[in-house]
């Protein structure tokens, strides 16, 4: 068995240059984990114009770079940084597809109507870059719909070229959600025979399905937790996906993600105000104190705070928070600290609410970082609701923050948090079962009063919460053994 393993990343994004979700956390830790496990990672993603070249010093370090697509040869350049002490990160720079702010869509959240043709592009550019920099992988990992047609260039175009021929495909579905459906328009672009366009591969009611024909091509296939695995072999959670993951059979599994614990734990974390660990909470109270000053909530430390940092996105259940808000508020004495944007009408209603309810709720529509790390600070609780969780960060920093998950038990939010128990105190937050506007409403008072009546329990918990560890040492592990699977069956 080959100790040391070269693994190509292809990501859509990575954290910290181009980040839009959790997507882009996990590509950012997970090859540091691996590099410590004694394997060689490069990634690759594209170089949005969004990009701060001078911040994270990226260099020029190809230049052209020709490309085959299907039906032309195209010239991209390639630029690089160091991601970490041993990982080299490289940006594909192509001006007419990734010279734009957005990562995926314009400002008013329109879908770059070329999507599949930029990440067609990037798949393939992938492998061309790795000969150029003499890289040969024995491992091409690649993440989401976005990277899953190297997947299928791997085989089709690389298959026989001695530079790939041992290489092996593994490919992590982040979010079943998103699957590449593009028009056969696209067909001729990505290059492939007639025959891969069939109802067993890329064909999709007459479209092409990316994400599709990468599960049928990838020599294994996983997803972000144990929960997601099982939920997406059926017909509610797949996308229509089911049946072609079942037939993975033992090639289709879940490995819950891991946390980049140098950035999300009070102990260390520069972006709140005062740090703390489960030994010396007091910081926390005190960034409690910030954190309603900064949403201009009512200073007071005895009402407790339930945080949100999220997408607004449909597959994160806001909308039925959002119906049921307006009963919690009156009734509760609970503070919410809301940072998200996407969904146009949630955004204008949550503004609406802080309007409505100064005193209680506060709103900032946008993305920032900071604040994301400055609301699992100083909140109480944080709610995520969710129709579906492959995975789920938020809840699993929150733990460690002492800010207990007050979750739908879908997913990684089902894995990663015990339920608590009232006789006994035992658990590290709250879940429901049903996305109902009734179990939310429920859940929240279940989690408000034990705030205020069971403040033993509550104390017990968080010490539990903030012991629970989710680093990637062990997640890195079962990549690095599934890996070395899909390498003997291929031999
Ligand atoms: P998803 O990838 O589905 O959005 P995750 O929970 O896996 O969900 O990851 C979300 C990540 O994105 C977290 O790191 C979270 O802090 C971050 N995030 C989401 N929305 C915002 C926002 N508006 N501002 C700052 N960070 C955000
Ligand atoms: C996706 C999922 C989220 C997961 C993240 C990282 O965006 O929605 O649940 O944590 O990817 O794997």
């Amino acid at each position: 068995m080959k100790q040391k393993l070269n693994i190509l990343f292809i990501a859509s994004e990575c954290a910290p240059y181009a980040k839009t979700g959790g997507l882009s956390d996990v590509v950012s830790a997970l090859p540091i984990a691996l590099t410590k496990l004694g394997h060689n990672v490069k990634i690759v993603i594209p170089k949005y114009s969004s990009i701060d070249t001078e911040k994270f010093k990226i260099k020029e370090v190809l230049s052209p770079m020709g490309v085959h697509m299907g039906n032309s040869q195209e010239w991209c350049s390639v630029h690089s940084t160091k991601h970490s002490k041993n990982v080299e990160i490289y940006f594909i720079e192509y001006e007419q597809y990734y010279n734009r702010e957005g990562l995926y869509n314009d400002s008013e959240m329109n879908d770059y109507k070329d999507n599949p043709k930029r990440f067609a592009f990037l798949s393939n550019a992938s492998f061309q870059l790795c000969k150029d920099i003499n890289f040969k992988p024995d491992v091409i990992h690649s993440h989401d719909w976005q990277a899953a047609l190297s997947m299928i260039y791997l085989k089709e175009w690389y298959g026989n070229d001695p530079f790939f021929q041992d290489a092996v495909g593994a490919l992590t579905i982040h979010n079943i959600g998103y699957q590449g459906k593009c028009s056969f328009d696209n067909f001729e672009y990505l290059g492939f025979s007639n025959y891969v366009f069939n109802p067993d591969v890329l064909e999709d009611f007459g479209g092409i399905n990316f994400l599709k024909g990468g599960i049928q091509y990838a020599d294994i296939v996983n997803t972000v937790s144990k929960k997601y695995a099982e939920e997406t072999k059926t017909e509610e959670y797949s996308h229509g996906l089911h049946t072609f993951l079942i037939n993975k059979g033992e090639k289709y599994f879940g490995i819950v993600n891991g946390v980049d614990y140098e950035q999300w734990n009070p102990k260390v974390d520069k972006l709140i105000s005062h740090n703390y660990d489960v030994k010396n909470m007091s910081g926390k109270s005190k960034c409690k104190l910030e954190l309603q000053k900064k949403f201009n909530l009512k200073n007071d430390k005895n009402t407790p705070i339930i945080g949100i940092v999220s997408r607004f996105a449909s597959q994160k259940g806001l909308d039925t928070l959002a119906s049921v808000i307006e009963h919690i508020v009156p009734n509760m004495q609970v503070q919410f600290a809301i940072l998200g944007s996407g969904d146009k009408n949630l955004e204008n209603y949550f503004k609406s609410l802080s309007a409505k309810y100064p005193e209680q709720i506060g709103v900032y529509i946008g993305y920032d970082n900071e604040l994301a790390h400055q609301i699992e600070a100083g909140s109480d609780f944080f709610i995520m609701p969710s129709l579906y969780e492959p995975c789920g960060l938020n809840q699993i920093y929150s733990l460690k923050y002492g800010t207990l998950p007050i979750v739908r038990a879908t997913g990684g939010l089902d894995d990663t948090i015990d339920q608590y128990n009232e006789k006994t105190g035992d658990g590290t937050g709250f879940k429901f079962d049903d996305l109902t506007p009734q179990a939310i409403y429920d859940t929240v008072g279940w989690a408000v009063s034990t705030y205020y009546d069971r403040k033993d329990h509550l104390k017990k918990m968080i010490k539990r919460a903030m012991n629970k560890e989710y680093s990637w040492k062990q997640s890195a592990k079962e990549y690095v053994e599934s890996y070395q699977k899909a390498i003997e069956n291929n031999k």
